[in-house]
């Protein structure tokens, strides 16, 4: 188990795909070489990328999907077992211990969703090594820049985002992590590795119509918030008001994301 349920990967995907920067897929999709392809996609949870992509890849298609959690693999499993537009294969690894063990030198690319901001420095500057070293593309999608707010905005929010934000820099099983500083690290080592990088915001857009998607995020920011020693009362009271508030379809909720490629010249 990885602390990140099917259950929450299903919520979030819809919100996902919709927050996906297309100009920055674009880049990386053209970077690919023309005719059948091989995708290495890295914590791949259910499979998200599979599904932003496989569509826009008018082409034979090869994935290797990999992840620490079993139970992820398997929702994977069953989800493609009828992917019609190539193959899909599996392939459970520890990210924090194993990365040089995957086969980076026999794909056209790697790509990665809603993670490279739990990883350390270290890790993202041996991402890059090998993914610079194959002279390989790279997309890194949703990776959580920072910024979150709630429309109606209340006094508290503050509090609770910058709780968050500290919480995202705790150790998610791979040391200190980069949390809000992923993704402009992973922009400077890949410039200064020589790549040409395309990025842009892919802001998640909770509104109404994702009730069940908000009730989930805003309780893991009061249980962030609870972890960095936020006040309980507030923020109890805190997580009634949005309660109600998203009962009456009434909350707004906008998350802070960017998407990168980066493109060898
Ligand atoms: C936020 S989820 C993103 C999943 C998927 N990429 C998506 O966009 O829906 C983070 C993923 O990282 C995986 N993960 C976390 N630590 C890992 C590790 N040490 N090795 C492999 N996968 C890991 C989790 O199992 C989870 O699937």
């Amino acid at each position: 188990m990885s602390g990140f349920s099917a259950d929450w990967l299903r919520l979030r995907e819809p919100v996902d795909l919709a927050a996906r920067n297309e100009q920055v897929e674009d880049a990386f999709l053209s970077a690919l070489p023309k005719g059948p392809v091989r995708l290495m996609d890295l914590a791949s949870g259910a499979g998200s990328t599979v599904a932003a992509l496989s569509g826009r890849l008018k082409t034979h298609q090869d994935w290797i999907l990999t992840d620490n959690d079993p139970a992820l693999l398997e929702v994977s499993r069953r989800r493609f077992s009828q992917f019609g537009q190539g193959t899909v294969a599996y392939r459970q690894v520890d990210l924090s211990g194993d990365l040089a063990t995957l086969p980076f030198a026999s794909v056209d690319g790697v790509t990665t969703s809603a993670f490279l901001d739990l990883v350390t420095r270290p890790f993202l500057e041996q991402l890059v090594s090998l993914v610079t070293a194959a002279r390989l593309p790279f997309l890194a999608s949703l990776t959580y820049d920072g910024r979150a707010s709630c429309m109606s905005v209340d006094p508290f929010d503050e509090d609770i985002r910058q709780a968050m934000n500290a919480h995202q820099k705790t150790d998610k099983g791979f040391g200190a992590a980069l949390g809000p500083d992923a993704a402009v690290a992973a922009e400077a080592l890949f410039e200064a590795a020589g790549y040409r990088v395309v990025s842009g915001h892919s802001d998640w857009h909770a509104d109404r119509d994702a009730q069940a998607f908000q009730r989930k995020l805003i309780s893991g920011w009061v249980s962030a918030g609870s972890d960095m020693g936020l006040d309980p009362e507030r923020l109890s009271h805190w997580l009634e008001m949005r309660t109600e508030q998203i009962a009456k379809g009434a909350l707004a909720i906008e998350v802070g994301h960017r998407d990168m490629a980066a493109i060898p010249l």
